[in-house]
């Protein structure tokens, strides 16, 4: 498979920026002339970031599964489509082809189908990293069903919060999932969110860990005694539904500087395009190259350059079940040298973490398959880039740091693999179709390089999402009214004297923990719900490993015996309501909170004490109580 809109040169890169500037319409119709349509679009493009309005390639008719499956075979019906590497290395690989992919994906959507879902209904997809989560969401898509993915690592409360807002009446899941030495409950974690949704007619689950879990009746199914009528009756390929190009195609709930997580949505058409075009490029993929993200399908990443982008292009993609350092550190790179993986796309987190055991893991791996590294999630400090690149990468292997979000559906700034010039830290420059624009906080444009501001788009893209799930307000006023007719990304951003970017981290109240979003917020209300707990204020600080770690000052009524057991406890409560990522770190008992006289916390400050920079507070004069800061500094937890 060639692939006719790849860039293949800096020159190529120019021009394609140009001509999506110039006439972005006819720039990306031109791409998604490339794919396969029932029907062509009416308008490529209809917009107003007022309300927002975003419409690509409307009246379009498509399915997505169509272009990741049907359109490869048979030319490439015995090229491998999946490679499925699980938690356990003692444990067989499994390979499945672009046949077997196609053949599997038809009897699941079939499954769905005869349990009554249809077009537009949504399901949630809580499942481990196996070829069955993937099956899944094509499955879901064959037959227009919005899938809603909530990632394993998610508790029972945040699942009910997510099928609630969404009203899923479908639940797809295994019965658990590997994670190192750890078997997660995932079934009975399901059993507990549907506690509270009734709404929820039936549960497919399919058998991984053989963990013992209780079937309720009338509601709960085995995968493989549906698949098996549907295999009974002659495994009839399922007809995919003809969408619209602006159909949902997903729902992912991804964390704000306020209340509970927004339902980011999604539709089919544009973001194929858009996946697919910046899979091609960013990571300059060649037919057979081996493409190993190590995101979790639970993520955007996993959506998007996992399952959909490099499916739509033919690609192989590399599925991992497990963690980087089971059963040591040494996982990733034999996995490298197992599958002979050419991209490895993964998380500075990972980076880091492998890095802290030094060299001895990778002796005797030779790495050599390997032509491309990306980075995804937070910024990537320049040490983690230069082991990356050294002892990964070997000094041949770019490096490409790909800026992007949820929201974003795609990588929108990032160098292209041996095609644009990398620098460490840096993201570099936008992608064809991305128009960058820093502000400063009174909306003034930044014009000009070597520059800081906060980062907008002012012109659409076709991946960018089109509302927040049955809440367009909150849509608009997340993305689009801080900033009159711009997309507001919430990103810090430097562009330097050659006009590249670096993401310089968040400016609101949301944290990036292992390249994890999660809003100080919606820690703060889980932390407040444990009794005895009068208030509380979250901030990040700075992590070695993390990126940012979860610092938590608590006004607690009183401590009953033991202060640490309290925090514990506290802990507890937050993984309870939320799930691990959210965890704090750090949690230091307060008598009160730094406050301005209208009763706002003053977050700069309890950063900088987080930070342990307690030389440089600031002016603290404008505060309610300015001694309240001198006994917080006094037991801070450095
Ligand atoms: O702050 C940016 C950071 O991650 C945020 C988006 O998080 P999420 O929606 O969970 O998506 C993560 C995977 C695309 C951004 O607002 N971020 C993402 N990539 C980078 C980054 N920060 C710096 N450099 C990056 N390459």
């Amino acid at each position: 498979m060639s692939y006719p809109f790849q860039l293949r040169s800096a020159a190529d890169y120019e021009q394609a920026y140009q001509s999506s500037v110039q006439n972005p319409e006819l720039f990306w119709s031109q791409i998604a002339e490339h794919f396969h349509w029932h029907k062509k679009w009416d308008a490529v493009l209809t917009w107003n970031f007022e309300e927002p309005k975003i419409e690509w390639f409307k009246g379009g008719q498509l399915n997505i599964t169509e272009n990741c499956l049907d359109r490869h075979l048979p030319a490439k019906a015995n090229d491998t489509a999946l490679i499925f590497e699980p938690n356990d290395p003692k444990s067989a690989t499994q390979k499945l082809s672009y046949q077997a992919l196609f053949d599997r994906v038809n009897q699941l959507a079939q499954v769905l189908k005869n349990n009554g879902v249809k077009k537009g209904d949504r399901v949630a997809i809580y499942m481990g990293m196996i070829p069955e989560l993937a099956i899944a969401t094509l499955a879901c898509a064959r037959i227009g069903a919005i899938h809603s993915v909530i990632f394993g690592g998610f508790s029972a409360q945040s699942i009910a919060d997510r099928l609630q807002d969404a009203q899923v009446s479908f639940v797809i899941t295994c019965d658990g999932a590997y994670r190192g030495t750890k078997e997660i409950p995932l079934k009975s974690v399901i059993d507990d969110a549907l506690v509270q949704c009734p709404f929820v007619e039936k549960v497919l689950v399919y058998m991984h860990t053989h963990t013992p879990i209780s079937m309720l009746k009338d509601r709960d199914l085995w995968w493989e005694d549906e698949v098996a009528k549907v295999v009974a009756l002659g495994n009839p390929i399922c007809k995919a539904e003809v969408m619209d190009a602006e159909d949902p195609l997903f729902i992912l709930y991804t964390s704000g500087s306020t209340g509970k997580p927004k339902g980011v949505v999604h539709t089919v058409g544009g973001y194929m395009v858009y996946t697919t075009y910046s899979f091609v490029n960013v990571f300059q993929y060649q037919e057979g190259d081996v493409h190993f993200c190590t995101a979790d399908i639970g993520w955007i990443t996993g959506h998007s350059y996992i399952v959909y982008g490099p499916l739509c292009a033919g690609a192989t993609i590399l599925l991992f079940e497990g963690i980087p350092t089971y059963p040591d550190a040494g996982r990733f790179w034999d996995i490298v040298d197992k599958h002979q993986v050419a991209i490895l796309y993964t998380a500075p987190t990972a980076i880091r973490s492998l890095m802290g055991f030094g060299l001895a893991p990778l002796e005797g791996k030779s790495l050599s398959s390997l032509k491309v590294l990306g980075s995804v999630g937070e910024p990537i400090n320049e040490e983690a880039w230069h082991w990356y690149h050294e002892h990964i990468g070997k000094g041949r292997c770019p490096i490409v740091d790909t800026w992007w979000q949820t929201e974003t559906g795609g990588i929108l700034i990032s160098n292209m693999a041996g095609i644009t010039p990398a620098k460490p830290a840096y993201a570099t420059l936008p992608l064809p179709g991305v128009q960058p624009i820093l502000l400063d906080e009174n909306g003034t444009v930044l014009e000009g390089n070597d520059i800081s501001g906060n980062l907008c788009m002012r012109f659409p893209w076709p991946g960018m999402l089109r509302t927040t799930y049955g809440d367009h307000v909150r849509c608009r006023t997340n993305y689009f009214a801080t900033y009159p007719n711009l997309y507001f990304t919430g990103d810090g951003c430097y562009r330097d004297t050659q006009g590249n970017y670096r993401i310089t981290g968040r400016v609101d109240d949301v944290l990036n923990v292992s390249g994890h979003r999660i809003g100080t917020a919606e820690i703060e209300n889980a932390i407040n719900s444990h009794t005895g707990v009068v208030e509380s204020a979250v901030v990040g600080y700075p992590h070695d490993i993390k990126g940012q770690g979860i610092y938590a000052f608590v006004i607690i009524e009183s401590v009953h015996g033991d202060a640490d057991l309290s925090k514990l406890d506290i802990a507890q409560t937050v993984t309870r309501l939320i799930g691990a990522i959210a965890k704090p770190d750090k949690i230091q008992f307060v008598q009160g909170l730094p406050k301005t006289r209208s009763g706002k916390i003053m977050r700069r400050i309890l950063r900088k004490i987080a930070e342990g920079a307690v030389d440089a507070l600031g002016d603290t004069s404008t505060l309610l109580d300015p001694s309240i800061v001198e006994q917080i500094v006094k037991g801070a937890e450095l």
